[in-house]
């Protein structure tokens, strides 16, 4: 997506240990007008009418997910970091390499009529979406595939969730911080 490539090259900021900040327009300060274009372009490369959810995970993948659903017309469903005195019910829960305590998702939110686009701000790793998608796995949904806004193409996540056969579209890969 070429107005994102832009603002990355105009506003993004490299700090150390291959870290690319883009807290003035994703991920702290967010750009709505931008946002926006790009959960019209989750829509162009997702266009499979039976998408019927959005699972992101909190904090960044939210605020994301929730401009992108206007375009699908469906409901988003947040996993969350912190076992919540909130949560009734039965949860499913992952555990994610990089946080210290699992991710939960209730029960009730998934169901295996479910076809389930994932969103999220970043693609590293891996580990924050091969959580998601185990847990979509145990709900016995389906999984129409990833939209991520940016895939850091130099670390292995994208690799891994591409090779269990998932589709994982990515509106900017960055293979090199140079
Ligand atoms: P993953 O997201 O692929 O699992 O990668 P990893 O485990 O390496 O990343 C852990 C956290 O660091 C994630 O945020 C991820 O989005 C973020 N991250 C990884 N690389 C970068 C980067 O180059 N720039 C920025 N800004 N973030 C990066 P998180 O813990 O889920 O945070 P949040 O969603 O609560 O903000």
């Amino acid at each position: 997506m070429e107005l994102l490539k832009e603002r990355i090259r105009k506003d993004g900021v490299i700090k150390e240990g291959n870290v690319l900040k883009v807290d003035s327009f994703l991920n702290h300060q967010m750009d709505i007008a931008l946002i926006n274009e790009m959960g019209k372009e989750f829509r162009r490369l997702f266009p499979d009418k039976s998408i019927n959810k959005i699972l992101t995970i909190e904090a960044s993948g939210i605020g994301i997910a929730c401009i992108t659903a206007q375009y699908f017309n469906c409901p988003v469903v947040f996993a969350k970091k912190t076992q919540s005195i909130n949560i009734d019910g039965e949860v499913y829960s992952t555990q994610i390499k990089s946080f210290t305590h699992d991710v939960i998702v209730k029960k009730a939110f998934l169901s295996p009529e479910d076809n389930i686009l994932i969103i999220d701000d970043f693609l590293a790793n891996g580990c924050a979406l091969l959580g998601l998608i185990d847990i979509v796995k145990h709900a016995g949904a389906k999984i129409a595939g990833a939209g991520i806004v940016i895939e850091k193409g130099c670390q292995c996540g994208g690799e891994l969730v591409r090779s269990q056969g998932i589709r994982v579209e990515s509106l900017a890969i960055i293979d090199s911080m140079d």
